[in-house]
């Protein structure tokens, strides 16, 4: 089974995207494909990158690099579920992102963007895209915008418009299928 870890790239404690990604962690499991871990970036609590060597090196001085690491090592494929900040995506996320290198290389990856605007943050995805290619990811084809996050999340946690469910699914069968195609050699 595809081991499946499920990011939520807020930091914000009052974060709206967290029971999105509760959402998208219960979706994951419903489809079946998969072996799902969520992971909230909030909890990781990384630094500002403070390593002494590059990430290419694989050599960390600390045991935050080194927990990091181990946690993204022993996923086969990732959901980042991603708020837009000022038309991008969020600068603790991209720090997370630098923190690393071997360990996200040949992995498949989806997208799920959200904002409070109309856009749902397909912007900060499109943006995104270029660095996960760079670090040698395979994006899946297909993406899920969440516009008005915030109209969408209650006591009651996200709850889904119409049709996102289904546009879901498709990136989890986009990841299956990359994670079926055997690595390039
Ligand atoms: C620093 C900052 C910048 C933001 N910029 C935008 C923006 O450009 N467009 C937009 O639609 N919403 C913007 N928002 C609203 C966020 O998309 C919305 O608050 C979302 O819930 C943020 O994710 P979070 O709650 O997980 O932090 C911004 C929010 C913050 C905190």
């Amino acid at each position: 089974m595809t081991r499946l870890h499920v990011v939520s790239a807020a930091t914000r404690p009052t974060s709206s995207g967290r029971p999105l990604a509760r959402w998208v962690v219960d979706e994951a499991r419903a489809h079946g494909a998969f072996e799902v871990t969520p992971v909230d970036l909030a909890e990781i609590a990384l630094p500002f990158l403070d390593e002494p060597e590059y990430a290419s090196t694989g050599n960390y001085a600390h045991a935050h690099t080194r927990e990091w690491s181990a946690l993204v090592d022993s996923a086969d494929a990732f959901v980042f579920v991603l708020p837009m900040y000022n038309g991008s995506f969020t600068a603790p996320f991209k720090n997370a992102i630098d923190f690393l290198y071997r360990e996200w290389q040949g992995k498949p990856v989806g997208l799920v963007s959200y904002s409070a605007g109309a856009t749902g943050g397909a912007p900060a995805a499109e943006m995104l895209l270029p660095v996960l290619t760079r670090l040698g990811m395979l994006p899946a084809g297909r993406s899920v915008a969440v516009p008005g996050i915030n109209a969408l999340v209650g006591a009651e946690g996200f709850a889904p418009t119409e049709g996102l469910a289904g546009e879901l699914a498709g990136v989890f069968e986009d990841i299956a299928a990359l994670a079926k195609e055997p690595a390039a050699a």
